[in-house]
């Protein structure tokens, strides 16, 4: 098991109101929905971007492309046309005498580094992309025009 962080008292968390916290860096949502405690890493798994969900119906929401997560499993419920290579990470939560608890691990803040660098290595071929572009040194292949 992982380190303990003590979240909240169980009554402070609303149904449907999602509570959005940081602990070692590493962004988590903590939401109470049909009664159950859900935990997820804010890492979009779309373009490893870290983001504040929106809740709406069984789904939490990423705000920058709209990609729809199942409240309850973390699993892409609705793509919105974009490649997503996985579901939201989901962490867990404990609930020791009405304090709502995060367990937290090693893995949550690897993550978090593993979607910086998939981000930071998107960038950088994004960027080499536009030099060759710009002086148009694209590789043009036989029967290009
Ligand atoms: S970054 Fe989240 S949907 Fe695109």
């Amino acid at each position: 098991m992982g380190d303990l962080v003590l979240v909240t008292a169980i009554g402070a968390l609303r149904e449907r109101r999602p509570l959005i916290i940081e602990h070692d860096g590493v962004p988590y949502t903590i939401l109470l929905k049909d009664g159950r405690i859900e935990a997820y890493i804010n890492i979009c798994p779309h373009q490893d971007k870290v983001f504040k969900p929106r809740l709406k119906d069984e789904c939490l929401i990423c705000p920058f492309h709209d990609v729809a997560f199942d409240v309850h499993s973390g699993k892409v419920v609705d793509s919105n046309g974009k490649t997503v290579r996985a579901g939201l990470p989901k962490a867990e939560v404990l609930v020791r005498d009405g304090w709502i608890c995060l367990v937290t691990n090693e893995r949550h803040r690897s993550l978090l580094e593993q979607a910086w660098a998939r981000k930071k290595e998107r960038g950088a071929r994004k960027r080499k992309w536009s030099w060759t572009s710009l002086f148009g040194l694209g590789g043009k292949k036989n029967g290009d025009r």
